[in-house]
């Protein structure tokens, strides 16, 4: 339980309806208003300029959520580093100054613009940003920094919620973009009960397993861009590295001619991703099958496994079946259904599908291939990459100029064509 101080608001403590006043000026047509230029910051990281939606938006509080340990405060780091021409302050309740000094230099970072305030009470943290006037505020992180107002501990729902309603009171009063570093909670919402989503202006999630070394920062909010794109990054010794090129990446490890190995293509934001899905069927040594999904819908596998037993006659109640998307990247796309299927299939009947062939499609109950969105840029990246054949649904050939690819282009109709197109 946690207390709740209900504050005495004078503005709305007037009569019944008629007794406020209201002053002529306070509401225009949208067509008066004139229109600001809103100028925004390039950060010169292009993955993290592309989230935001071209730059950061002056006056406007960006949440940055991930598990701890992601690389939250690097990104920040690097961010403050790479804005020259700005006054930035890097708030920091988790590391002291010298700490952050010290992962700067090891860095080799020039800071030219930057402060570091090592500080947890936002009555002094918002006495200095008044003194010092910057244009970006770092604040590292949310559930550290308390309003000593307000009576309960810091990171409880009601601190989180004054002290972020604070900084966007800063924000806005004095044209300054602010970020907010928040922790996320074991069950991957961003600091408790969705609140300081609602309240800020644009959340990013910054994502990927600990285990891998790519990390996906993604848009779930924007009020100033859309929330379809992503930025890709490698935490590497000398901190984080933009992935430009984010389909030879995944693709750096194939392994040519094993069976299982399939080549798919995801749109993430309005970017074409070439995947590789990896399956592996193995027959069961337990009593019960084990199915195992790696950066896939779980409940959508069991559903891809009833529809290949269906139509193609396969039985895998004796199989373990395991799937991996490589990469460590995690896909929420039908359109790599087909994929997983092909992937299934290869793996079971241990032949290798064609390493230069990429599959498109969604599977649907009935085992008919469905079509997709973006047909015309997956394939153009994946024709881009060297991929000489491209099995996409039949649906998708209308309006789709194949003669203008490297590739050759197959519709495919049922899962059943797509297997006796590639085995
Ligand atoms: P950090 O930014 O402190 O994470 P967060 O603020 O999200 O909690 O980064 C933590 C991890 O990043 C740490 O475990 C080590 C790794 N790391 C590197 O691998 N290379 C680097 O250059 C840096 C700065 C960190
Ligand atoms: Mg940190």
């Amino acid at each position: 339980m946690v207390e709740e101080i209900i504050s005495s608001d004078k503005r709305n403590s007037g009569g019944k309806n008629g007794s406020i006043k209201v002053n002529d000026d306070s509401y225009r047509l949208i067509s008066e208003i004139e229109s600001t230029n809103e100028s925004r910051t390039q950060t010169h990281i292009s993955e993290l300029d592309r989230v935001l939606g071209g730059g950061i938006v002056p006056g406007s509080v960006i949440l940055i959520g991930g598990d701890p340990g992601i690389g939250k405060s690097t990104l920040m780091l690097q961010l403050a580093e790479k804005i020259k021409d700005k006054k930035i302050l890097y708030v920091s309740g988790e590391e002291s100054a010298s700490q952050i000094k010290l992962r700067a230099d090891r860095l080799n970072y020039d800071l030219g613009n930057f402060y570091i305030l090592s500080e947890t009470n936002l009555e002094i943290i918002q006495a200095v940003i008044e003194k010092e006037s910057p244009d970006i505020v770092i604040v590292d992180s949310i559930q550290t920094v308390s309003r000593p107002e307000i009576e309960s501990a810091p990171g409880t729902v009601s601190q989180l919620r004054e002290s972020t309603a604070l900084l966007m009171f800063i924000a806005k009063k004095n044209n300054i973009a602010v970020f907010v570093v928040g922790h996320i909670t074991k069950d991957g919402v961003i600091a408790g009960p969705k609140i300081l989503e609602h309240m800020v202006d644009v959340v990013l999630q910054f994502e990927g397993e600990r285990t891998h070394s790519y990390r996906i920062l993604r848009g779930i909010k924007n009020r100033f861009g859309s929330t379809n794109e992503i930025g890709i990054f490698e935490m590497t010794d000398l901190g984080l590295k933009e992935v430009l090129n984010p389909s030879e990446v995944f693709l750096s490890q194939r392994n040519y001619g094993a069976s299982g190995c399939v080549i798919s293509s995801s749109l993430e934001g309005t970017r074409p991703i070439l995947i590789e899905v990896q399956a592996l069927v193995t027959s069961t040594s337990y009593g019960f099958p084990q199915r195992t999904s790696m950066g896939f819908d779980y409940k959508k596998l069991n559903i891809i496994i009833a529809v290949i037993e269906k139509k193609l006659g396969l039985f895998m109640n004796k199989s373990d079946i395991f799937i991996n998307i490589a990469g460590g990247i995690k896909i929420d796309e039908p359109a790599i259904d087909l994929a997983v299927a092909m992937s299934i299939y290869s793996s079971y009947r241990d032949i290798p599908v064609d390493s230069e062939t990429v599959i498109l499609g969604e599977l649907g109950l009935s085992g008919e291939v469905r079509t997709i969105s973006y047909i015309d840029r997956r394939i153009t990246e994946a024709a881009k990459l060297g991929f000489k054949k491209i099995i996409i649904p039949k649906g998708n050939l209308k309006n789709l100029n194949t003669e203008k690819y490297k590739a050759e282009i197959i519709g495919v109709e049922k899962i059943k064509d797509a297997v006796e197109r590639l085995i």
